[in-house]
């Protein structure tokens, strides 16, 4: 093995070009492949910004030459040379116009044969690729996102700085609250029995720095949430949180708009139409069945619950009986794509999500086979098809359940797997779209009471204000989300700033005096000593990227992401640890069996 001597990296494989050619130069990094074609060798050259192509031939000194003869997949080199145009140019790489002709060759480190090729176009296993992430972070489409994400985040860093934000960084070994997700706990070893939580979120110190004065805040941080991992979610990710001081949601939801598409542009060279669309919670929820509709594609649910007034079909008329909804979707054109099977398998998705079935109706040129026309009088079905303007060659769909959200989101979630499944959506597009107005509660079955939909700091609504103890399920709060495609990918909203509406609220989510003083007091106390107006947001970060750069899961934009154990394959953690650890933690174990 050699050392670099006195060689010294020029420039970087990837920002060369025929600007360069004709100047000696020094670049370093790792083979990609190396094609000995015999009296001339061609190696790829790969660093973090690209690939250059090295070519070796009879005029190379002849110790240069043996020495790359030698070369083999993920050597370490460095190489001196001069930057000749290419004679058999490539679009393939951004360097495709020229190569390197090396004069001067020293191998750092020699590898092994890898587990798998480091190249995009192999198909690897996920498992095998997360064991050997460093391995797998070589291969470009997985290097790129990394990088793109340290520029994003400069960006943000810039548009927050420019416009009057301090950034700011708070504590991740906090106190443990109660409401949202899960807790990762961290136990003290100075005071035995007592624990940390890791933050799922800084939402309140930073509320508390607004409190101190510092107007505008922001954080990259990192937050940490014990729930099922899916593909947009991951125990441990990253938001990019901000809080404002006397700003009202439009004035938010403008500042935000305006960073996004200053992160379009920059880095997509795409133009995104501001300001975005806005759509009460109500409304979504209602013609998308979703909190977070993708309106790249239409299929919108209606509401046909008054058709059905009166209606001798026993499900309906038992829905309507307990104050339902009944709900439907035309496919229009897929009656010969959505045959019976696919039909039972869209029911299953309704099922999954809460309804008791998915009833049909596929207009044919032959005929209509339906699981609940014949049921319906004349008049029904008449005015069914006039809602859904049905025509033949379209597939009626529907759900009723006595509870509208279990309905429409049923519902909705059947148009998603159709948009999905028969090609409706456009990946191409960027739909952004502000969802509003979002319920101030929820009421939880398995805890029988009023949960705070976003967090018991929301505010209600002007108008909603005086019902927030006599009819929580009608208020609604000054909350906004930022869809993009059919993801969250942020959402904030208007914090009371107020202590007695604060008490009030905490009374209506069930807190007793003594739970509320215990979990929150130091701030209902700070709110005493006078608090500006405030709110904010937070993005999460890794959604963010994942949909800019159209990846299926954040795992492709997080270095070293869990899976679905929650565990990080390449180190092993969690781990087991030493008992003399939890002997200093005043831990005793009892394992499950
Ligand atoms: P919220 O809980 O909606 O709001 O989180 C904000 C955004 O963070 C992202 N996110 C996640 N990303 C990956 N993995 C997860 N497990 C995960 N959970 C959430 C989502 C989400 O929109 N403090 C408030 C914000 C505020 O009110 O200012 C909060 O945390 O993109």
């Amino acid at each position: 093995m050699e050392t670099m001597g006195s060689l010294r990296r020029t420039n970087y494989c990837g920002e060369v070009s025929m600007a360069n050619v004709g100047q000696q130069m020094t670049v370093c990094g790792s083979i990609a492949r190396a094609r000995d074609k015999g009296g001339i060798i061609f190696a790829d050259l790969r660093d973090t910004t690209g690939i250059l192509q090295l070519v070796f031939d009879e005029d190379t000194p002849r110790e240069v030459f043996a020495k790359a003869e030698s070369l083999k997949s993920e050597y370490v080199v460095i190489c001196r040379g001069l930057l000749r145009e290419r004679a058999a140019k490539t679009n393939k790489i951004a360097t495709g116009d020229v190569e390197l002709y090396v004069s001067e060759l020293r191998i750092l480190s020699e590898a092994q044969t890898p587990p798998f090729e480091i190249r995009d176009e192999v198909n690897v296993n996920d498992d095998l690729r997360l064991r050997y992430r460093y391995l797998d972070l070589r291969r470009p489409s997985m290097h790129e996102p990394i990088v793109l994400r340290s520029k994003i985040m400069q960006i943000i860093r810039n548009y927050f700085c420019e416009n009057h934000f301090t950034e700011i960084e708070t504590p991740t070994l906090i106190k443990s609250t109660p409401e949202g997700a899960r807790d990762y706990l961290v136990p003290s070893r100075v005071q035995p029995g007592h624990f940390y939580a890791l933050p799922q979120s800084p939402q309140l110190y930073k509320q508390i720095l607004m409190l101190s004065g510092f107007d505008r805040y922001f954080q990259i941080a990192r937050c940490y949430r014990d729930e099922e991992l899916r593909a947009n979610r991951q125990p441990e990710f990253t938001q990019v949180d901000e809080e404002l001081s006397f700003v009202d949601e439009n004035d938010i939801m403008t500042l935000n708009e305006g960073l996004l598409k200053r992160l379009w542009k920059e880095i997509l060279h795409v133009d995104i139409e501001t300001p975005f669309p806005r759509m009460p919670w109500d409304e979504a929820m209602g013609r998308y069945g979703s909190d977070k509709p993708d309106t790249r594609f239409g299929l919108e649910i209606v509401d046909v619950t008054d058709i059905f007034d009166g209606t001798g079909f026993k499900p309906f008329a038992a829905v309507l009986e307990a104050g339902g909804t009944i709900r439907a979707i035309n496919a229009r054109g897929l009656a010969d794509k959505l045959t019976r099977k696919h039909i039972d398998k869209l029911g299953e998705v309704a099922k999954t999500y809460g309804a008791k079935g998915l009833a049909f109706s596929r207009l044919t040129a032959d005929g209509t086979a339906s699981s609940f026309e014949k049921f319906l009088t004349e008049e029904e079905k008449a005015a069914l098809y006039q809602a859904l303007d049905a025509r033949t060659g379209d597939v009626l769909l529907l759900v009723s359940d006595a509870n509208w959200v279990k309905a429409c989101t049923a519902l909705g979630q059947v148009r998603l797997e159709i948009g999905r499944k028969y090609g409706l959506i456009d990946p191409d597009q960027f739909n952004f779209l502000w969802v509003v107005d979002f319920p101030l509660f929820e009421y939880s079955e398995t805890e029988g009471r009023w949960m705070a939909m976003h967090h018991p700091f929301t505010m209600p609504k002007a108008e909603d204000i005086d019902k927030v103890e006599s009819d929580p399920g009608a208020c609604h709060a000054v909350a906004y989300d930022i869809v993009l495609n059919g993801e969250e990918m942020g959402g904030g909203s208007i914090r009371i700033n107020d202590p007695a509406l604060q008490d009030r609220m905490f009374k209506a989510l069930g807190f007793t005096e003594e739970k509320a003083r215990a979990s929150f007091g130091f701030l209902m106390d700070a709110y005493k000593y006078g608090a500006p107006p405030h709110g904010g947001m937070a993005y999460g970060l890794d959604r963010m990227l994942m949909l800019m750069l159209k990846r299926d899961s954040i795992r492709d934009v997080i270095a070293f992401p869990k899976v679905q154990n929650a565990g990080e394959p390449m180190t092993g953690a969690p781990d087991v640890v030493d008992d003399q650890q939890l002997k200093d933690l005043s831990i005793a174990l009892t394992l499950p069996e």
